[in-house]
């Protein structure tokens, strides 16, 4: 095999209580990406799109991911990547996870599957340290396993993967850009004691809810005390597409990863339809523009589509 051709899906961090610990990978949007074995040593990257992200492998969230796991090689091959990014960056929708996840699971196929799902992890979190500052691996998992993952510990890394019931996620992704550094810079530090049990209980709640497919005991959980009352500043119409979601039947939902997207989760294909509605109205009448999405959790994760 010379080259392969995958689709790196978007993935919603933190599922509103589980900062950090929490992800589920979507169907759509999606990144495609062509990785090819070639002669020459080194990695070259082209971008088939017009986001003007870097191309130097040492500045590129794909090209820090692929260098990590060179790093590892005695034999090492060069590459050349090719990225059509269909997931913007800055959208909150683990653009940056997708290009590096994508890419060291392209290479891995290439190299004929030596290393892990872990290990694939382990060298994509360079991509979140380079884009965030910071490694954290709750884009990354999902965008590898698929479904809904818990990351009990970055280090040493502990990965959970989670049943979940069938539920339809609409998005709403506000043309602005919030980067992940900036909305990471201003959390606090500390939290409350009783803000943690609260939180705690929450995402415990949470598991157990998915694992059971319990809907309400989902929704009940659906709820961050300590990150989303700072970043939601950063959102226009945060409350409001909050509140009328939920009052038209969402189980619940809020930031996507680190914003500016939002989401919220329904039981019912005919309830997430009539939440993009809301969504497309609200923003339609404050002059914002958006692009919207409804669809549903995929189990798969990222997908070789091609390779000759
Ligand atoms: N857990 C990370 C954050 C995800 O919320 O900062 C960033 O996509």
């Amino acid at each position: 095999m010379k080259s392969v051709t995958i689709h790196a899906p978007a993935t919603i961090a933190n599922i509103v209580c589980g900062f950090d610990i929490l992800g589920l990978c979507l169907h759509d949007p999606c990144d495609v990406m062509q990785l090819s074995l070639s002669d020459q040593p080194g990695i070259r990257i082209r971008h088939l799109d017009d986001h003007n992200l870097p191309v130097d492998p040492p500045r590129n969230v794909a090209g820090v991911a692929l260098l990590a796991m060179l790093d590892e090689l005695d034999n090492k091959p060069g590459f050349e990547l090719v990225i059509e990014k269909h997931i913007k960056p800055g959208s909150g929708l683990g653009s940056s996870a997708a290009s590096a996840a994508g890419a060291v699971v392209a290479a891995n196929r290439l190299l004929g599957d030596i290393f892990s799902k872990e290990d694939l992890v382990r060298f994509a979190m360079f991509g979140e340290k380079l884009a965030s500052g910071v490694k954290h691996a709750d884009n990354i998992a999902p965008c590898i396993y698929g479904g809904v993952t818990l990351i009990r510990s970055i280090f040493p890394l502990d990965i959970v993967t989670l049943s979940a019931p069938p539920m339809f996620v609409t998005v709403v992704h506000p043309q602005i850009e919030v980067k992940t550094s900036d909305a990471r810079q201003i959390l606090r530090k500390e939290v409350l004691l009783k803000d943690a049990i609260r939180q705690w209980g929450n995402i415990a709640g949470l598991v157990a809810g998915l694992m059971k497919g319990d809907y309400d005991l989902i929704g009940r959980s659906l709820e961050d005390v300590i990150i989303e009352p700072v970043r939601s500043i950063l959102i226009p119409q945060f409350d409001e597409v909050k509140r009328q979601c939920k009052a038209a039947g969402a189980l619940g939902g809020g930031i996507s990863g680190s914003g500016p997207s939002i989401f919220m989760l329904s039981k019912e294909e005919t309830t997430a339809a009539t939440l993009e509605i809301i969504m497309k109205d609200i923003y339609t009448k404050v002059g914002i523009d958006f692009k919207t999405y409804v669809t549903t959790v995929s189990a798969g994760g990222t997908k070789t589509i091609n390779n000759d």
